[in-house]
């Protein structure tokens, strides 16, 4: 066997047509399981006239309903739990600081599963049992800390449990450990690049070769700042609470082409997300996950509300998503232009003299919304440069999405940093508030 064959695992090395039989039995199971223990579900299948066993073929699962982000909290805290509460080992939630919180729960082997897949997603990045992983994301509700841990613990690398924040001391605990692999919201690593300036090391010279990032949209262009700044491969990692976590999809190193979807464990859709109709792989749309092997609390079609488009596998047999640059709750509707934070995100990043922060606000200006682009200078831009710089961004915005936006480039350090998922839109315009924030 080839190094690469002996270092995955045996669905990693199945053909599709294996796949998808695989994935066939487990639908059925998964949607029997649901519909016998989640009184929810029950209802909604008979509501849409469907019945388990009408499932017959992984298309059949389009004939199925919804669920959305609203049936979670319609049923919290455990009435979409699948098994009885005595199995459930472990509890986190995505903090809403509006709505309900959401709640999602864990069986013994959904941990087991959980730590499969993340070990699977770090081996996919680069790491290698033996490595040291500095894992920065928040510990504790929020499943990004929980998740890579003990994913990393399975894969038998060395963890070292950092979490959010106190960025001083995790440089010291970069430098003094040694870790191979860094796992952190992609704004988080660019606060700790920051911290390493700031203490005058150079943040190439370190350890890290590989950083495994996700939790929030980050664009090519953030890939290449964070790459080039510390000397790492910087790989993208994609999951959500109400599916499993972090470890839901992974891009492999040697590719940089996408998550690809560990589709043994969840399977993918995309769909219209005006008509929710079905849509061809390669069509843009809504990102719609079913659980193939969660116990405890399984989810049939649930609508991420994240946008991107299913592709072909090319690292592995599982198909890639494209990268996700934003979620249908994030777009911007400016006088009537759609616009995405990452558009906005590309922008500032390739301007000359503009460092990655960048912050965006809106308000009202008489009956019109307005937006601010606020972005920091780096350190050396001159007077004239921040000007140029200004000039530059605003042109662009203007050109390639089409809305006159305000810009201005503030002294360096201004901007509030991540400590982990970062909040880039301040909404000024009194009904901003209605937006879900998820955090740690
Ligand atoms: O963010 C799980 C996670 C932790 C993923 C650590 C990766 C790393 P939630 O807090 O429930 O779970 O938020 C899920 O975050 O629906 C996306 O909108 C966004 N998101 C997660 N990963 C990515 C990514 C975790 N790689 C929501 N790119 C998802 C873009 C992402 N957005």
């Amino acid at each position: 066997m080839t190094e690469r064959g002996r270092l995955l695992d045996a669905a990693e090395r199945m053909s599709r047509g294996e796949l998808a039989a695989l994935q066939l039995e487990r639908l059925r199971a998964t949607l029997r399981h649901v519909h016998d223990n989640v009184p929810f579900s029950r209802a909604a299948f008979e509501a849409a006239g469907v019945r388990p066993e009408d499932c017959r073929s992984l298309a059949d699962l389009a004939r199925f309903p919804f669920t959305t982000k609203a049936d979670l909290r319609a049923n919290h805290p455990f009435g979409m739990f699948a098994v009885d509460r005595s199995r459930v080992r472990r509890l986190h939630a995505s903090s809403g600081t509006t709505g309900t919180p959401t709640v999602v729960g864990y069986t013994r082997r959904d941990l087991d599963t959980w730590a499969d897949v993340v070990a699977r997603s770090i081996r996919a990045a680069g790491g290698r049992p033996g490595d040291v992983v500095h894992i920065a994301y928040g510990y504790g509700l929020f499943t990004g800390g929980l998740g890579a841990h003990y994913g990393a613990e399975r894969l038998g690398c060395t963890v070292v449990p950092a979490s959010g924040g106190m960025t001083a001391r995790q440089v010291r605990l970069i430098l003094d450990l040694h870790p191979r692999v860094i796992m952190a919201t992609p704004s988080y690593m660019l606060t700790l690049l920051d911290e390493f300036e700031r203490q005058g090391v150079d943040p190439r010279g370190t350890s890290l070769r590989v950083g495994v990032f996700g939790a929030e949209p980050w664009t090519e262009e953030m890939r290449r700042e964070i790459e080039e700044r510390f000397g790492i491969d910087a790989v993208d990692i994609y999951g959500l609470s109400e599916v499993i976590g972090p470890g839901v999809a992974q891009e492999c190193v040697e590719t940089k082409d996408g998550p690809h979807i560990w589709e043994d464990h969840f399977y993918p859709e995309v769909v219209d997300p005006v008509t929710g109709e079905p849509l061809p792989d390669g069509a843009f749309g809504e990102l719609v996950l079913t659980s193939l092997t969660k116990e405890a609390m399984p989810v049939v079609r649930y609508r991420t509300r994240d946008l991107t488009r299913l592709l072909p596998g090319t690292a592995r047999v599982f198909r890639r998503m494209e990268k996700v640059t934003g979620r249908g709750d994030d777009m911007i509707i400016l006088r009537g232009v759609n616009l995405f934070p990452s558009q906005i995100e590309e922008i500032v990043l390739r301007t000359p003299g503009v460092a990655p922060h960048f912050q965006l606000r809106l308000t009202h200006e008489g009956r019109l919304d307005r937006l601010t682009v606020r972005a920091e200078a780096r350190p050396a831009t001159t007077a004239e440069g921040r000007a140029a710089a200004a000039g530059e961004i605003a042109g662009r915005i203007r050109d390639s999405v089409g809305v006159s936006a305000a810009v201005e480039i503030v002294a360096p350090g201004t901007l509030e940093r991540s400590s982990g998922k970062l909040r880039r839109v301040v909404d000024e315009r009194g009904d901003g508030g209605a937006r879900d924030q998820r955090g740690m």
